[in-house]
């Protein structure tokens, strides 16, 4: 790459190109409409050049709030066909319409970072209260929704809502759910090579859970008793436990004495208890757990690194975390593969299968300073930043040739290019 501010020009050109005024999308085609960890990684690009239009793109995604506080993982402002399955398929009937599930609640930890980084601080004041109060509905959602009975560990329904689609993780808990009874064509590997994409007989998997979610009408208790395909992902419950605790500091540093907090302070606790029954000694691993067939999903991946990230590792977890950590970016020239190279269902290309993508390397480095992991922190910034400057914006990269995979131009990873080392 010529210089950062060449760098830095061609990234805000991805995020105004992909701006359909007030939402991003994360690139054209593939991707056609606002999805809900994208936006929040987005803005933290557009923030460094544009705090109005940062703000903006929360709001957007918020527009498709539920009135049980759920923010669904897709929302669908325009009509467009390009991508399946769209709103008629999920079959949400709302006037902004969505999709049932949500995604990795990054959120609340990327308002914290707005807000703490604006210069126009009466901007971010006004933001935050309007905000406020529709992130605690939707972590109070998490919490209640997600886990009835309180256990401490959240509930996953579909591999989609813990952004990490085809991860091997999910393979034996996705192997019992039935393929769906219809036909369908889709449209993803019209715009990307089908060898970088997940398989047909996972699609069809992935729809019959959207078919069970309509005929359970979207209600959270009948498909928490019902459902086929029950995760603990330690990827969201981690991606949670952080970001409920960077809402609680939000609400104390601004003031507020929300009625919610002691509730939220709870939830904290209580993750904090549970957290053990995800750790593997043998691996020395935390790792997913399939609750339909009560054992741990023996893949590591790094979802399984976010315990870094929410801080949920005991210093002595942390410490084997590390050699393991050493031994992956050791066995792939670009870290951090999405999946251990040593694992048998490793494949360099394939999405969640082994490619790096660039916002997950961001949220480990987080978690590995917390750690105070300074080598393996830079080794993590350094690959990111070469993976970008050989190869550009691409959605994942393959982790032994660095070749850009998926969507070009793509707006997440030009925004953590940015706000991280640009
Ligand atoms: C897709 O369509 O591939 C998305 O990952 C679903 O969120």
């Amino acid at each position: 790459m010529e210089s950062n501010s060449a760098a830095i020009k061609a990234a805000r050109e991805i995020l105004h190109n992909n701006d359909m005024g007030g939402y991003t999308v994360p690139t054209h085609d593939l991707y056609p409409f606002q999805w809900n960890w994208d936006a929040a990684i987005t803005a933290l690009g557009w923030m460094t050049f544009d705090q109005t239009r940062a703000w903006q793109e929360i709001e957007f995604l918020l527009k498709g709030q539920w009135k049980n506080g759920m923010v669904p993982h897709i929302v669908f402002h325009k009509e467009v066909d390009s991508y399946f399955p769209g709103p008629d398929v999920w079959g949400v009937d709302l006037p902004l319409r969505t999709t049932s599930i949500s995604q990795p609640p990054v959120l609340a930890s990327v308002v914290k970072i707005l807000f703490e980084g604006a210069t126009d601080k009466d901007l971010a004041r006004e933001k935050l209260s309007e905000i406020l109060p529709k992130l605690i509905a939707y972590h109070l959602w998490w919490y209640k929704d997600r886990d009835p009975e309180s256990t401490g560990l959240v509930v996953s329904y579909h591999p989609w809502e813990t952004g990490m689609d085809n991860s091997p993780a999910w393979d034996d808990a996705l192997s019992k759910v039935p393929p769906v009874d219809w036909s369908y064509i889709r449209r993803d590997t019209n715009h990307v090579d089908s060898a970088q994409r997940p398989h047909q007989d996972e699609y069809d998997r992935y729809l019959y859970l959207l078919d069970f979610f309509k005929k359970m009408n979207f209600d959270s208790r009948k498909i928490f008793d019902n459902s086929p395909y029950k995760i603990n992902d330690i990827g969201i419950i981690s991606i949670l436990h952080k970001a409920t605790k960077d809402l609680i500091s939000l609400c104390e540093s601004s003031g507020l004495e929300l009625e919610q907090l002691p509730l939220l302070k709870e939830k904290i606790s209580a993750t904090e208890q549970a957290i053990s029954q995800l750790w593997d000694a043998d691996s020395s691993s935390f790792l997913s757990k399939d609750l339909i067939a009560d054992q741990l999903c023996p893949a590591i991946t790094t979802g399984t690194l976010m315990a870094l990230y929410g801080e949920l590792a005991s210093p002595a977890q942390a410490e084997k975390i590390k050699v393991l950590l050493q031994d992956w970016l050791n066995a792939c020239e670009f870290g951090l593969a999405s999946t251990h190279p040593n694992s048998d269902k490793f494949e360099a290309q394939r999405y969640w299968r082994g490619p790096v993508w660039l916002h997950i390397n961001w949220l480990i480095a987080l978690g590995t300073e917390q750690y105070e992991m300074t080598e393996i922190t830079e080794q993590i910034k350094q690959t990111s930043y070469d993976l970008i400057e050989k190869n550009g914006y691409f959605e994942y990269f393959n982790c032994k040739t660095g070749e850009g995979c998926g969507g070009d131009k793509f707006s997440w990873t030009a925004a953590t290019a940015i706000y991280w080392f640009l």
